[in-house]
């Protein structure tokens, strides 16, 4: 008999989002990997929810693809953990510290969060999403209502544990597994161009633009994310 062998997935979601911000990858990618999604809301360092999502991951070895959040994590991992990173992927992330206007922000996000987080969510997905996707009842509602069951305690651990994450620039050469870089052509945060730089330094590597889409690439384009991570997959090579 012959037995079709999968990769296991690990999808690790961004700011104030979890496994549901993966719900589409999770449902069309589950003929092609056995699909997890890491828990990024307990830690305040980004060492540390690395090495959580290590601990507790499914197998030995896995593909990896990180949005945002889940990409600085994911780098980490690999720092951590190279030999059990089958491939990797880096969604809507940058491989860069924050500048010092990036950690007032967060700052200033952080203490907003104490005295009203539905607003501090408000702005932050008007600045995640592409601007026709602001009018999407059904995106908008599943993203506000995610950041609001994961609550502000969640939020402000998360800003410290990304305030505090080091450049992991220098360290891309250093990376050697079949590595996808995906960004929404118009994402605001993490944009384009710090995508061409991780697509430079990482000699495996190849990048996917997707157009009319922001920051939140796996909600917003799922249909292309799914194709994208799809012929990533295909690239892992299983020992029987
Ligand atoms: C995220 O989506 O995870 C964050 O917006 C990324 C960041 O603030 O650097």
């Amino acid at each position: 008999m012959l037995t079709i062998q999968y990769p296991h997935l690990i999808l690790l979601p961004g700011l104030s989002t979890d496994f549901r911000l993966w719900q589409h990858q999770a449902a069309g990618l589950e003929e092609v990997a056995h699909i997890s999604v890491g828990d990024l809301t307990k830690a305040d360092t980004i060492e540390a929810l690395a090495a959580d999502v290590l601990h507790n991951a499914p197998s030995e070895q896995f593909a990896l693809a990180g949005l945002s959040m889940g990409g600085y994590v994911a780098l980490e991992i690999m720092r951590q953990a190279p030999q059990r990173v089958l491939a990797l992927a880096l969604l809507d992330t940058s491989a860069r510290p924050d500048t010092p206007t990036a950690l007032k922000n967060r700052q200033a996000a952080i203490e907003l969060a104490q005295t009203d987080f539905p607003r501090v969510i408000t702005e932050l997905m008007s600045k995640q999403l592409h601007p026709d996707h602001l009018d999407d009842e059904l995106l908008v509602g599943l993203l506000t209502e995610m950041a609001l069951s994961l609550g502000s305690k969640t939020f402000i651990r998360q800003q410290q544990a990304m305030a505090g994450r080091i450049d992991s620039l220098p360290f891309l050469q250093h990376i050697h597994c079949p590595t996808l870089i995906l960004c929404g052509r118009e994402d605001a945060i993490t944009p384009l161009g710090v995508h061409q730089e991780m697509v430079a330094a990482i000699a495996n590597s190849g990048l996917v633009i997707v157009d009319n889409c922001g920051h939140l690439s796996a909600a917003e384009q799922p249909t292309r994310v799914n194709e994208a991570l799809t012929h990533w997959l295909s690239n892992i090579e299983l020992k029987s």
